[in-house]
C-alpha cells in the first residue's frame, strides 16, 4: 500500500474527515444564520426609514398640497445619498423624483415592496433593487418613496466571501492538522509493527518504543512490553525446566534401565527376577512423582489452579498436616510443636497449601536433625501478621547458608549435604509456587541454628462460617489431605 493509501485507511484520517465535515456544516449554519438575521434587521431598518420619510412628506402635503410636495421631492432628490423618490400623474407620467425607469405596473398598487429600478432613463443600465412604499394620492397621483438595497447586497457579499474564506481555512487547517497527527501516529504505529515483526520472527528481546507523552499509544506499548517481559520469563522458565528435566531424569532413567539390564543378565531364580522387578517399579514410582510435581508446579505457575479455589482456614491446614507427621517425627527422635490457635481465613486451595506445608515439614524432618549442642522439636506455627496468614516451619538443624537460600527455591536444586537423602529438589519450588498462586511468599530465614521457612499468604478478611460448619469442614479437609497424600503415595515432593 502506498503511504497515501495507508493514510486514508487510518482511523485518525477518518476521524479528521468526520470532524472536518461536522465543523464545516456548523460554520455554514452559523454564518447562514448571522447573514439571514442581519439582512432582516437591515430590511426592517430601511422600512422604518422609509416610514419616517413618508410621514414627513405626508405632513408637507397636507400643509401645502401637491405643489409643495413636488418642490420638496425635487429638492430631496438632488441631495447626495438621497433616498428614492418618484411622483407621477395618474397616467404614470413623471412629475418629480430621482427614479429613472421602473418595471411597468410597479405603481399600480399601493404598499411596501421590493422592486427593480434604473437610476436614470437609460433602460440599458442594469437594474438595481430597492425597497419602496407606494402611495396613491387623492386624484390618482402616485408617490414612491424608497431606499436602494445596495447595502444589503453588499453585506450579503461580505458574508459569502467570509464563508468562502473560512471554509477554505477550515479545510486547509483541518487537512494540515490531520496530516500532522496522522504522520506522527502512523510513524509510531509503524515502529511498533516493525518491533512486533522482529518479535514474531523469534527475537523475544525486542521491546516496543515508549515515548514520554504517556498517551494511549505509550500506555499500550508499556503494557505490551510488560506482557513481553512476562512471556520472556515464562519462556526462560520453560527452557530451564526442560533442560532440568532432561538432565535430572536422565540419571534415574539410566539407573532404571541398568537395573533391568542387570536383572536380565544376572537373575537366576524367579525370586531374583521378582526382586528386580519390584526395584524397577519403585524407581518408576519415584519418576512418576517427579513428573507429577513438575506438572503441578507448571500448572500453578500458569495460574491454572485458580478455578478450584475456595475459602478455608489456614491454621486448620497447618494443624492437620503437622498431625499427619507427628508419628514420623517421634520416630526420627524429635517431636513437633504446633501452635495454631487463631482462625486464619484465606481464599485459595486447601490441598495445595497443605501440600506446601507438608513439603516444609518433610524437609525439616529430613534435613533438620539437631546439631550437637542444639536440640529441640520442629515447631509449626500459624499466626496472623497484619493482613497475612503466616505459617512457619522451623527446625534446629544445620540450616541453609544465606547465599544458597534463593537458589534452593529453584527446581531440582539440592545442596551437597542433602545428596544422601531421598528427594528431587522440587519440594521448595512447589511450596513457593503455591505461595505465589495465593498472592503470598515463601521466605527462608535463619532459625539460629536451623532453618525457618515462612509461608505467608494474604488473609481473606472476615470469617463468616459458623463454628459447627467449621468443625465439619475441618474434618472433611483433613480427609481430603489424607487422600492427597495417598495419591502421592504418602510422600511429599
Ligand atoms: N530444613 C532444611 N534444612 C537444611 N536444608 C534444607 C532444608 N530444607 C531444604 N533444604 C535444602 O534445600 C534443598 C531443596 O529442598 P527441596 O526443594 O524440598 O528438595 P528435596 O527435599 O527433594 O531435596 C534440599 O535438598 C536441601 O539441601
Ligand atoms: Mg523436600
Amino acid at each position: 500500500m502506498t503511504a497515501l493509501g495507508k493514510l486514508f485507511h487510518t482511523t485518525a484520517f477518518k476521524l479528521s474527515l468526520a470532524y472536518l465535515v461536522v465543523f464545516t456544516i456548523f460554520a455554514f449554519s452559523l454564518l447562514g444564520y448571522v447573514a439571514w438575521n442581519t439582512g432582516r434587521v437591515l430590511t426592517d431598518q430601511i422600512a422604518s426609514t422609509i416610514g419616517a420619510e413618508v410621514h414627513g412628506l405626508d405632513e408637507q402635503y397636507r400643509v401645502g398640497g401637491l405643489r409643495r410636495l413636488v418642490n420638496i421631492v425635487e429638492r430631496r432628490s438632488r441631495q447626495p445619498g438621497a433616498s428614492l423618490y418618484l411622483l407621477t400623474t395618474p397616467a404614470g407620467e413623471r412629475i418629480a423624483g430621482n427614479v429613472g425607469s421602473l418595471a411597468p405596473g410597479t405603481l399600480d398598487e399601493a404598499g411596501l415592496k421590493e422592486i427593480a429600478y434604473g437610476r436614470n432613463e437609460d433602460s440599458e443600465a442594469t437594474p438595481q433593487s430597492a425597497l419602496v412604499r407606494i402611495y396613491i394620492l387623492p386624484g390618482g397621483f402616485r408617490l414612491l418613496v424608497g431606499r436602494d438595497l445596495e447595502d444589503r447586497a453588499r453585506l450579503r457579499d461580505v458574508v459569502w466571501r467570509a464563508f468562502g474564506w473560512s471554509l477554505l481555512l477550515i479545510i486547509v487547517l483541518g487537512c494540515a492538522g490531520g496530516w500532522f497527527v496522522m504522520r506522527r501516529v502512523l510513524k509510531r504505529v509503524d515502529a511498533m509493527t516493525e518491533t512486533a515483526r522482529t518479535i514474531m520472527a523469534g527475537d523475544l528481546s525486542g521491546r516496543l518504543p515508549v515515548g514520554r507523552a504517556s498517551d494511549e499509544l505509550d500506555r499500550l506499548a508499556q503494557n505490551l512490553n510488560v506482557m513481553l517481559d512476562r512471556i520472556g520469563e515464562l519462556m526462560a522458565g520453560m527452557r530451564e525446566v526442560s533442560d532440568n528435566i532432561a538432565h535430572d531424569l536422565k540419571t534415574p532413567l539410566t539407573r532404571l534401565r541398568n537395573k533391568a539390564d542387570e536383572a536380565l543378565r544376572m537373575a537366576r531364580t524367579p525370586d531374583d527376577l521378582r526382586a528386580a522387578l519390584e526395584a524397577t517399579i519403585e524407581e518408576s514410582d519415584s519418576l512418576i512423582r517427579i513428573f507429577n510435581a513438575l506438572l503441578m508446579i507448571a500448572r500453578l505457575e500458569a495460574g491454572n489452579a485458580r478455578e478450584t479455589m475456595a475459602d478455608f482456614d489456614a491454621a486448620d491446614v497447618a494443624r492437620g498436616v503437622a498431625e499427619l507427621y507427628e508419628a514420623a517425627a517421634e520416630e526420627a527422635g524429635f517431636g513437633i510443636d504446633v501452635s495454631a490457635d487463631e482462625p486464619l481465613p484465606v481464599h485459595g486451595s486447601r490441598e495445595l497449601l497443605g501440600q506446601a506445608v507438608a513439603n516444609l515439614i518433610d524437609n525439616a524432618l529430613k534435613y533438620g536433625a539437631p546439631q550437637a549442642g542444639a536440640a529441640g522439636p520442629i515447631t509449626v506455627s500459624a499466626t496472623r501478621d497484619l493482613d497475612c496468614a503466616v505459617i512457619t516451619v522451623a527446625d534446629r538443624g544445620p540450616g541453609i547458608p544465606t547465599a544458597e537460600r534463593g537458589r534452593v527455591l529453584e527446581r531440582f536444586v539440592r545442596l551437597e549435604a542433602a545428596r544422601s537423602r531421598p528427594g528431587f529438589g522440587l519440594g521448595l519450588s512447589l511450596a513457593a509456587a503455591v505461595a505465589r498462586l495465593h498472592g503470598g511468599t515463601l521466605r527462608l530465614e535463619d532459625n539460629a541454628p536451623g532453618l525457618r521457612a515462612v509461608l505467608s499468604v494474604p488473609l481473606r478478611g472476615e470469617v463468616h462460617a459458623s463454628p459447627a460448619r467449621e468443625e465439619g469442614a475441618a474434618s472433611e479437609a483433613a480427609e481430603r489431605l489424607r487422600q492427597l497424600h495417598s495419591a502421592t503415595q504418602g510422600q511429599p515432593v
